[in-house]
Formats: C-alpha cells, sequence, structure tokens
C-alpha cells in the first residue's frame, strides 16, 4: 500500500524512504478539526492566520472543512539558521494584511518543532490585544520543544525524525507529496 503511493508519485518520491502518515488519515483528521472549529467558533468570525509557506496546504483543507463564517490572513518570517532561531530572532518580511484588535484569532501552524519561531510570532500578535489568541497545529513534535505553547487543536505527534510532504519541504522540495513521509537517509545528509 505505502510502496504502490510512493511509486504513484516517483519521480518526486525517488528519494522517499517509507509513508508515515497516509493521505486518507490527513484528510480525516483535518476535517474533525475543521468540525471542532466550526462548533467552537460560532458567531465569532474567527480570523485563522498562518506562516507562509508550508502551512499553505493545511490551511486551504481546513477551511474547506469549517461550516461558519471565517477569515484568513498570513505572515511570512525570514528564513533563519537553527542558531539564529534557537535565540529567538525571527524577522517579519511581510505582516498581517488585517487588524487584529478584538478578533479571535485562531494561530494555524503546519509543525511546531522547538516552538521558539512560534512564541515569537504570537508574541507580536498578543501585543496588538486580540479577542481571543489559540493555536491549531497539524504535526506536533514534542521532543525538541524548549518553550511550552498551549495547542488547542491538534493533528498528530510526530517523533524526532524529520519529515517532508503535505507542505513540509527539504530544501523547498516535496512540499506537494499528498502524505507525510520519511526520506531516504543520503538525502539528508546531502550526499
Ligand atoms: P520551530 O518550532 O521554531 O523549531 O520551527 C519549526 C519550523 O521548522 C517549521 O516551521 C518548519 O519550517 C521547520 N521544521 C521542523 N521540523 C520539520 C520537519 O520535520 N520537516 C520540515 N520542516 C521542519
Ligand atoms: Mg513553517
Amino acid at each position: 500500500m505505502n510502496d504502490e503511493l510512493i511509486r504513484s508519485f516517483a519521480p518526486l518520491t525517488n528519494d522517499v524512504q517509507d509513508v508515515l502518515i497516509s493521505p486518507q488519515d490527513i484528510q480525516k483528521r483535518v476535517a474533525e478539526i475543521g468540525q471542532a472549529i466550526s462548533r467552537d467558533y460560532l458567531g465569532r468570525n474567527p480570523l485563522l492566520v498562518g506562516v507562509l509557506k508550508g502551512v499553505l496546504f493545511f490551511m486551504a483543507d481546513l477551511l474547506r472543512e469549517i461550516s461558519i463564517p471565517v477569515e484568513m490572513d498570513f505572515i511570512a518570517v525570514s528564513n533563519c539558521t537553527p542558531e539564529t532561531r534557537d535565540q529567538g530572532y525571527v524577522r517579519v518580511v511581510k505582516d498581517l494584511d488585517l487588524p487584529i484588535g478584538n478578533r479571535h484569532v485562531l494561530f494555524v501552524e503546519d509543525v511546531i518543532d522547538t516552538g521558539m519561531t512560534l512564541n515569537y510570532i504570537l508574541k507580536n500578535l498578543q501585543t496588538r490585544q486580540p479577542a481571543s489568541l489559540d493555536v491549531c497545529v497539524l504535526f506536533n513534535k514534542p521532543v525538541h520543544r524548549l518553550i511550552d505553547i498551549p495547542i488547542k487543536y491538534k493533528g498528530f505527534d510526530l517523533p524526532d525524525q524529520f519529515v517532508v510532504g503535505y507542505g513540509l519541504d527539504h530544501k523547498e522540495k516535496y512540499r506537494n507529496l499528498p502524505f507525510v513521509g520519511l526520506l531516504k537517509p543520503h538525502v539528508i545528509r546531502g550526499n
């Protein structure tokens, strides 16, 4: 089954070792989260905010599972090295288009690893005095967490492994895989 899925996305999957989460499991979980958001935010016209670009796939699928009025907006931050990221520095290169004062903001993230990036952005958004600010993450990697981030909606806990697909990239590639997979070790090592 996994082999068949990997083969059907060749040649993109020539460097993929295994499938960790199937497209069906992702879609099922996204639908459940969408239903929960629709219930919890009824009458509150929530604003879903994401960081480009990894969250694009999750955001698009999640929005189509939400059955109440909802708006979306994006910010973009500079790619920083793991060293600068661990010091908590993030440079915002594109800010939100919409004001968030008194809005119910749900921050949507593809993956949380150390939590440093998200912590910086949440602190920034909090200064704008939203009515509420909560976090929805599809893939959670608890092992490297440096800062505790309260998560309201969570898709999956991931093991301490580098994964690609459904928005997650390795050097900008593999985002368009419909599943979450593991790369062959030599690809991550770069040889
Ligand atoms: P952190 O939570 O500040 O450590 O940063 C999370 C960011 O690291 C995410 O937005 C991704 O860009 C990247 N990241 C973390 N783990 C993975 C992975 O397994 N695959 C691809 N990107 C990852
Ligand atoms: Mg990201």
